[in-house]
């Protein structure tokens, strides 16, 4: 069976290896969608962008007329949204676009989607999908214990997390308001290739090869639950072809770590792996305890027991085996994120509290 798949944000981070991935598998065709913003590389799809089964635009998302060009073009089977603005402390910063991109984006795109499938017929129409890629933020914080499933409450805290939980909600309304056939997977924190050098894991490894301090946030005793990015693409495979319709669905890795933990553990790889820049008592050496994230959530867990039983999807990759991975995939890519910190983002605190 041939699949056309719509991808938003596919030259992001997840996005990105969302796209290369379905290249990857027999009879995909994808169109790309993205607005290039700076957290986008094309780069990134050097390895597909000459594949036939391949085509991007860069449009943005709330660009609503140029979006619905792009569906009677393509004419696609299946919506997959990735487009969004991504990092909390730049939401702390400055909400607008969050709520822009993330709430006015997703619901121009529903509009756009659901035109498009109500003009579908047959298969073609009972086989549409509109899947929506959230996050395990929409739940808020949890204490020393206990896991997020599919039933827990939306209590977003950031207000990238409130864009996000709102978005959810727009999405899952277009379904019992319009019958359009969506499905929402929210997900535990991404690490891997790739990933823009503002996130926690590329940060400290691009930081700590260039000597500088590693500023944890608070105690460093803050819990996230950290999921390979190949992992979670073929669980967004997965639930597209094989999700129930109006469902949503946990994806997690099952690898929940505090904070001070995953930074010494870079550090141990980068002893290792990066023995020529190393201070004299290892990378270690350079963390440091810096003011807390305001509105910081505590600890994150996913339950992923639903995805496991309807879908047979588990992670691949444990926690050693990614960070691994991740601290050899930035040594050897310096190339990638060199110019970043040069042209976009050299690095500094983000999502400070006002007056600090
Ligand atoms: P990212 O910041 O790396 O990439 C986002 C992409 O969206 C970029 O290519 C950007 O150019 C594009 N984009 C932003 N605004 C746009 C607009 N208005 N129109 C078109 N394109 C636009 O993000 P990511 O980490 O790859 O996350 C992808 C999705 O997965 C997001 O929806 C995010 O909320 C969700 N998610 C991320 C994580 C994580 O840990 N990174 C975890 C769970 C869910
Ligand atoms: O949980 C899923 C979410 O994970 C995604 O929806 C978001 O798009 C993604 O950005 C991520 O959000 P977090 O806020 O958890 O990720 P971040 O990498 O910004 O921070 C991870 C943890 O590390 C968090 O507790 C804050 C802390 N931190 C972060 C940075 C950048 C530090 O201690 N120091 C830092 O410099």
């Amino acid at each position: 069976m041939s699949l056309r798949i719509l991808v938003t944000g596919g030259a992001g981070f997840i996005g990105s290896a969302f796209v290369r991935y379905l290249l990857s598998q027999k009879s995909i065709t994808v169109l790309n969608l993205d607005k290039l913003t700076y957290a986008s590389d094309l780069r990134t799809l050097e390895s597909v962008q000459d594949n036939p089964c391949y085509a991007f635009r860069k449009i943005d998302i709330c660009d609503t007329a140029a979006v619905r060009r792009e569906f009677e073009d393509f004419q696609p089977d299946a919506v997959v949204h990735l487009a969004a603005e991504t990092h909390v402390d730049r939401s702390i910063d400055g909400p607008a676009d969050f709520v822009h991109t993330n709430v006015v984006g997703t619901c121009s795109l529903l509009q756009v989607a659901n035109d498009y499938w109500s003009n579908l017929t047959g298969d073609r129409q009972r086989n549409f999908r509109f899947h929506h890629v959230s996050t395990d933020e929409v739940f808020g914080s949890l204490g020393e214990t206990g896991a997020f499933d599919e039933t827990s409450p939306y209590q977003p805290n950031s207000p990238y997390a409130a864009s996000k939980a709102a978005a959810d909600h727009f999405v899952l309304s277009w379904h019992r308001t319009y019958g359009l056939p969506v499905i929402i997977s929210n997900c535990s924190n991404n690490y891997g290739p790739y990933q823009f050098p503002e996130k926690l894991i590329p940060l400290m490894i691009v930081r700590a090869v260039d000597g500088k301090d590693l500023p944890i946030y608070g105690t460093g005793e803050n819990v996230r639950d950290w999921l390979y990015v190949d992992d979670h693409v073929d669980a967004l495979l997965t639930i597209l072809t094989r999700g129930r319709v109006g469902e949503t669905y946990n994806i997690g890795g099952n690898a929940e770590a505090r904070n001070i933990d995953i930074v010494r553990s870079l550090c141990r790889h980068l002893d290792t792996a990066a023995p020529s820049t190393k201070p004299t008592g290892g990378y270690c050496d350079l963390i440091t305890f810096v003011d807390d994230r305001p509105g910081h959530d505590f600890r994150y867990a996913m339950d992923t027991g639903k995805i496991q039983r309807e879908l047979g999807w588990q992670p691949r990759h444990t926690l050693e085996t990614g960070l691994e991975l991740t601290v050899a995939w930035y040594l050897d890519h310096e190339d990638w994120w060199r110019p970043f910190l040069q042209n976009t983002y050299d690095g500094e605190r983000l999502g400070r509290r006002r007056g600090q």
